[in-house]
């Protein structure tokens, strides 16, 4: 049975809206996080696990997309020492292929997961977790920069932490 959940729609007008939100979330991360990033190609995924893993390593880490690794393990320079781990499951041929990406390490050792197309997993993908789910939305002067995003958070400890980013969005 699928865990209780709570849902927050949010409207990036621009891609330093996008980033700003990542830095907000990031501040809500803990061990063993699992965020599940969706959205078409170029929706912003990327640019948002950036913004997270940036506010926890450092605005000097490299991140880049990891469309042909896979997997990229980070370590964050802040008090929670968390190990933060982007996946990009894109080219992932099997589902089984991500155990030999060390998915399974990332969940059983506490790390954080950020995880592009996890549709590609289906049904291994662990249920408590936050869904964000990217559109481009139709900007009126045929720029696409507006980004209409979904969260979507499953079990008590996701709902608390909506919650949070709700009143932040209220106040901002
Ligand atoms: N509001 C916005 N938020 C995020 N990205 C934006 C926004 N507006 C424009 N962009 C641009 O959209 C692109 C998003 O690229 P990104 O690599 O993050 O996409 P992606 O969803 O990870 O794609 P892929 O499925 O190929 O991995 C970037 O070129 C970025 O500059
Ligand atoms: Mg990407």
């Amino acid at each position: 049975m699928y865990p209780e959940s709570k849902k927050l729609s949010l409207f990036l007008e621009t891609e330093e809206d996008t980033v700003k939100f990542g830095r907000a979330l990031s501040g809500l991360l803990d061990k063993g996080d699992i965020i599940a990033l969706q959205g078409t190609l170029g929706s912003g995924k990327s640019v948002l696990a950036r913004s997270i893993i940036r506010a926890l390593c450092g605005q000097d880490e490299e991140v880049p997309s990891p469309t042909f690794t896979l997997a990229q393990l980070y370590q964050s320079n802040t008090g929670k020492n968390l190990k933060i781990w982007h996946f990009d499951l894109y080219r992932l041929e099997v589902p089984e292929e991500v155990f030999e990406l060390g998915m399974d390490d990332a969940w059983t050792s506490g790390g954080v997961s950020l995880i592009e197309w996890p549709h590609k997993i289906g049904g291994y993908m662990p249920l408590v977790r936050l869904d964000i789910t990217i559109d481009v939305a139709n900007n009126k002067d045929g720029k696409p920069l507006a980004r209409e995003v979904l969260l979507t958070g499953y079990g008590a400890d996701w709902i608390n932490r909506l919650d949070q980013l709700q009143k932040i969005k209220e106040h901002a």
